[in-house]
């Protein structure tokens, strides 16, 4: 990248640093009071910008002289060497249009509201059978495994036509490609089995087509076999891993802060909760990456094109003026009766997350059924440490969770935890 810092500059990804992790990093939060737009330095030693206000941050992910096109070369990555990776293999995720549009039209259809809306008794069943397994199998479990992740794996699984009986295969391959710690190595060979195996399911549909997304794709004669498995990779990944983050990471809040919990009773207050826990959580932790193609001013500062940028949606989600108006509580806090509504947890601009409407479906049934249907849900092992349910900070969510909940997935590009032991 190109101009030099005058300062030294905060290295990204921050790590958590012992404040709540459910909140920014301190680097983040110290960088949005500095300015909204502020220099910082990525592990492979690049400097780049960290945009941490909100109208910066819209600006970012939607002006066009903001490339998403992670082939170019001066392209900012988070784990160093990951280049590579983006250009063997590119998906529609990160690059620009026409060949982004191309692409993601392809399968918008299938992630339109009206289309989820139709499939909500399909989620709410696939809900209901993963608490009566949960239950008759006893009064405690790993929500994650037993729950969280099930949950939307089965729906993605359903939607794109892939055997959920081969979930091992594709959740292990996920975990690596998410992975901040995995070598080059690692990841490029997990991103080659997966396109391997989606390929290959693709291949199949072709002689016997289902009604799934891998079936209408290969029905066309516009995408290459390649196209269609870079795409079905894509929608596998994001599909599961993130809301499983999400249903996890809002629950063990949610049994933090049962006062608030008890606000999903209300069947009105389900869809604004879920918009608060989005933007609450923010899992998308890293922010996202983009590199300046043209000189553009931002927020008063020149940026060069050949300049990485980095959208910080944590910080700009904590918007005072936005989410914390008089009458609210903090936006450092949990207020599940905040209008959350223009937070930027899915993203803005073009390459806004395409599966939002599935994944607040999926977290407005899952979480008010989970409540709902197990009332006495409270946290045991680790997780229950005594802080869990009464800690001071339980109503500032500022407070030092991190040592009663050992959990976070500190590895992960995006937020969530490993396990989270529940009893009922
Ligand atoms: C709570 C869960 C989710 C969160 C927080 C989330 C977040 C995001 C964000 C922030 C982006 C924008 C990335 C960027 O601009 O660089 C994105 C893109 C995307 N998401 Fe999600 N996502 C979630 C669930 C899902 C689900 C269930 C799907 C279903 C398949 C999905 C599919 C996608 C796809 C395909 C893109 C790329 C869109 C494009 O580049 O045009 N996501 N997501």
């Amino acid at each position: 990248m190109t101009s030099t810092p005058t300062a030294p500059a905060p290295l990204l990804p921050a790590p958590q640093d012992g404040g709540c992790p459910f909140s920014p990093p301190s680097v983040y939060t110290d960088a949005a009071r500095t300015g909204t737009v502020t220099r910082a330095t990525l592990l492979d030693g690049s400097s780049c910008w960290l945009v941490t206000g909100y109208q910066e941050v819209r600006t970012v992910l939607s002006d066009r002289r903001f490339s998403a096109d992670a082939r170019r070369p001066e392209f900012p990555f988070f784990v160093p060497g990951r280049r590579e990776i983006a250009v063997a293999n590119p998906n529609f995720l990160r690059l620009d249009d026409p060949e982004h549009a191309r692409l993601r039209r392809m399968v918008t259809g299938d992630f339109l509201v009206k289309r989820v809306e139709a499939m909500r008794p399909e989620i709410q069943q696939i809900v209901d059978d993963a608490i009566d397994r949960m239950t008759a199998s006893g009064s405690t479990a790993d929500l994650v495994t037993r729950y969280a992740l099930p949950v939307p794996s089965l729906v993605i699984c359903l939607l794109l036509g892939v055997p959920y009986e081969d979930r091992q295969l594709f959740q292990d391959l996920s975990r690596v490609l998410i992975s901040s710690t995995a070598t080059t190595p690692e990841v490029s060979r997990a991103q080659q089995e997966l396109l391997d195996y989606l390929g290959g399911l693709a291949a199949q549909k072709r002689h016997r087509p289902g009604n799934d997304i891998l079936s209408r794709l290969v029905a066309r004669d516009d995408l290459s076999l390649r196209e269609i498995a870079s795409t079905g990779l894509l929608l596998l990944v994001a599909g599961h891993e993130t809301t499983a983050n999400m249903i996890a990471l809002s629950t063990l809040l949610l049994l933090r802060h049962p006062e608030q919990a008890a606000r999903l009773a209300d069947p009105a207050a389900v869809p604004g909760a879920v918009e608060e826990l989005l933007r609450h959580l923010t899992i998308i932790h890293t922010g996202l990456p983009r590199l300046a193609v043209e000189d553009v001013e931002l927020g008063g500062t020149p940026i060069r094109a050949g300049d990485g940028v980095v959208a910080m949606l944590s910080t700009a989600n904590r918007d005072e003026e936005l989410f914390g108006p008089p009458g609210t509580r903090p936006v450092d806090e949990l207020d599940l009766d905040r209008d959350a509504r223009r937070h930027l947890a899915f993203g803005f601009g073009v390459h806004q997350c395409l599966g939002q409407p599935l994944a607040r479906a999926e977290l407005q049934i899952a979480l008010e059924t989970l409540f709902r249907r197990l009332p006495t849900l409270r946290l045991a092992g680790t997780g229950a440490g005594s802080s869990a349910g009464t800690e001071s900070s339980a109503g500032t969510g500022t407070g030092t969770h991190a040592d009663t909940t050992p959990a976070f997935r500190t590895e992960s590009l995006i937020s969530g935890l490993r396990e989270l032991p529940v009893t009922w």
